[in-house]
């Protein structure tokens, strides 16, 4: 098979400087040291992380422009943003989506309640970095902390690690997205004239409805109120004529616990967990007079089931068949995934001098590629722009990736499109090119 890949780079193009600023490793490890993210750590008994597995740290998908996970994520953000808005206007709940991803042991289970010989610990399950420290296996890890530091509303949104097999719809990298509300007792029933006949806590016993130190009626309040949120949430997603239910489920972390469910295609899917948050956890990170509600999602799973991508591992691909189905500004716009071609792009760069006395807009010549190109451009990037003092004028490089659904591009072929390209953007934009 003929594989036709050309570049023209720009020579001494600051392009490739930063390429090669961003392909220094986040994580590493050699010998016993361990580095992560800028930390060090001494390996022991119990480090079982790969230098495969480090590679993943720093990719950051959820953070990444025009990324199905951000997007997903962008849209739960918006969603609690609007659901929660602070007598002046302002979003309540707070994004923490750089958190560092190793955590103590201490974060990851025992803050939680998660028994000492629960098997979620064991290390065939978890990326131990240390007998002390593991790559996060859950956004949860992070609910006490932020807690003791004050925050009452906030959402988690980051990478998670857990030992697992891999297939279409297991990797052990993914990304879950975590919701924190914690509600004084005026939040949760308003302001009511005999305030004194309402309480959040009493010593009672624990139920399947209730912990014991919360009453019925704040608990009952609090179900409520986490359901109506995650269902809107889920009906803004998957559309309102999706069928949704309720499952009881168990965490050690919260009391009484769901997960929510919904119908794709016939097929119920669990979408996320969620429950009444113990109240220890709360006490155990100062706070004495809230009751509290939490969530966690996949975000992969989400957008698999919103977008209809087949694979998990297709999020990690830096392919552009894959990445630019999703080049939408706009993250609610709705999009469904179609296969890339399994036969190989070809690059091709286009540089020009802009014109001088006249407007021009990117958008413009991103018009022109695919009105000349149609199906055979894939993407088109601005890859370099600069402006030289002497000429005073202004250079743009964009990157132009050509690529056949059902063959194999010849060379020719797409020269003759490209040349096609050239000659347009010089006679319609006034454009020159270099
Ligand atoms: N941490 C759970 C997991 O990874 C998800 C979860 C369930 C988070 C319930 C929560 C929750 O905050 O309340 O499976």
């Amino acid at each position: 098979m003929v594989v036709v890949v050309f570049h023209r780079i720009l020579p001494g193009s600051r392009f490739s400087q930063i390429t090669r600023l961003l392909s220094t490793k986040a994580a590493s490890i050699s010998g016993s040291k361990v580095e992560v993210l800028g930390r060090e750590y001494t390996g022991d008994h119990m480090t079982n992380v790969t230098s495969h597995l480090l590679s993943h740290i720093g990719r950051d998908l959820h953070l990444q422009p025009y990324h199905p996970l951000r997007h997903v994520a962008q849209r739960v953000t918006q969603h609690m943003y609007c659901q929660y808005v602070s007598p002046r206007g302002n979003p309540l709940f707070s994004v923490h989506s750089q958190l560092h991803p190793v955590v103590t042991t201490h974060q990851n289970f025992d803050s939680l309640l998660i028994p000492k010989d629960h098997i979620s610990r064991k290390k065939s399950d978890n990326f131990y970095i240390n007998e002390t420290h593991l790559l996060r296996a859950h956004t949860s890890a992070h609910q006490s902390e932020l807690i003791k530091m004050g925050f009452d509303n906030f959402l988690v949104i980051g990478d998670v690690y857990r030992r697992d097999s891999i297939d279409a719809s297991h990797y052990p990298v993914f990304h879950q997205l975590e919701g924190v509300r914690l509600c004084t007792l005026k939040e949760l029933y308003g302001t009511h004239q005999n305030m004194d006949a309402y309480h959040l806590f009493e010593n009672g016993e624990r139920t399947e409805h209730h912990q014991g130190v919360h009453t019925a009626e704040a608990a009952r309040r609090m179900e409520v109120e986490l359901k109506g949120c995650l269902l809107g949430l889920a009906t803004s997603l998957f559309g309102r004529d999706t069928e949704v239910r309720w499952v009881d489920a168990y965490f050690p972390f919260t009391h009484p616990s769901w997960e929510l469910e919904v119908q794709i295609n016939g097929e119920w899917v669990e979408l996320l967990g969620c429950g009444i948050m113990e109240q220890e956890i709360l006490a155990n990170a100062g706070v004495q007079d809230k009751i509290g509600w939490a969530f966690g999602l996949g975000l992969e799973r989400w957008a698999m089931k919103l977008y209809g991508i087949p694979d998990i591992r297709l999020f990690w691909s830096t392919d552009s068949g894959f990445l630019s189905q999703f080049r939408f500004d706009d993250s609610a716009t709705p999009a469904s995934y179609k296969p890339v071609s399994k036969y190989n792009p070809c690059i091709n760069d286009i540089s020009f001098w802009l014109p001088k006395d006249q407007k021009y807009e990117s958008a413009d010549f991103y018009d022109l590629v695919r009105s000349v190109g149609g199906s055979l451009v894939e993407q088109v990037s601005l890859v370099d722009s600069f402006t030289s003092p002497k000429k005073q004028l202004t250079s743009h490089c964009y990157r132009i990736v050509y690529r056949h659904m059902e063959r194999v591009l010849t060379q020719e072929e797409v020269n003759e499109v490209h040349r096609r390209i050239e000659q347009k953007a010089a006679s319609t934009l006034q454009v020159s090119i270099r």
